[in-house]
């Protein structure tokens, strides 16, 4: 099994980077042998999508842009489940944006629109997470989730606020009201059994 953090924040190893890496060492701590990897995308190189549907509207899920999106793609295709962290940057990170419009354009494209479609992250479990300077992170969850949602993944709720995922507010170690690293935990934990219980589904080995 495989689990694949995105960290879409444009600072390196700061709050988002930690709440997915806090996620995914309780993956380990559950079963060492998943495999994990963390994706920052202030590494990475994507374009805003051109609206252009050359090739998207050809060939589903192909875009004329070649830049760092198709390895990003190629990751979260190959995982069993996938976090998505984000700050609110009034709203998010443009990178983060580019991301998210040039993989939602895709999934609009020709082929898709047949109901026998299957999308290439369907029901694939996803966690989101978002942080803020102060803590009003639900806009950001409303647009993971949306996005998330566009691509037909399973997003993992909590039983806490802000439900839809992870918030977390100014310095995430310290932040005594969301509870952020507790829920990161959790989170991990769910996306794990989530995975599981798609893996048996499909009658694969988990
Ligand atoms: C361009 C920009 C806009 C921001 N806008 C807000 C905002 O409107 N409200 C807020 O609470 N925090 C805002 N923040 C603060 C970040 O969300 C916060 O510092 C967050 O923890 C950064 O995440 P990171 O540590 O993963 O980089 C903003 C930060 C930046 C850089």
């Amino acid at each position: 099994m495989r689990i694949l953090g995105i960290v879409g924040s444009m600072r390196k190893n700061k709050n988002s980077y930690l709440l997915i890496h806090t996620a995914l060492e309780s993956v380990k701590k559950m079963d060492s042998s998943i495999k994990t990897k963390i994706i920052q995308l202030a590494d990475l190189n994507i374009e805003s999508c051109r609206a252009c549907y050359e090739l998207c509207s050809k060939r589903p899920y192909e875009c004329v842009i070649k830049d760092d999106l198709s390895m990003v793609f190629e990751e979260m295709k190959s995982a069993d489940g996938i976090l998505i962290a984000s700050p609110l940057y009034f709203p998010m990170p443009s990178r983060l944006v580019a991301l998210m419009e040039r993989l939602a354009c895709l999934s609009y494209s020709l082929g898709c629109e047949d109901p026998s479609f299957i999308h290439p992250l369907e029901d694939k479990p996803c966690g989101l997470i978002a942080v803020a300077g102060g803590d009003n992170v639900r806009p950001v969850l409303y647009h993971l989730q949306n996005f998330a949602h566009c691509l037909h993944m399973n997003v993992i709720t909590l039983k806490s606020f802000p439900y839809i995922g992870v918030g977390g507010k100014g310095d995430v170690r310290k932040d005594k009201d969301l509870e952020p690293i507790k829920n990161a935990e959790i989170l991990g934990t769910l996306l794990v059994k989530a995975a599981r219980s798609k893996k048996s589904k499909d009658g694969n080995e988990t």
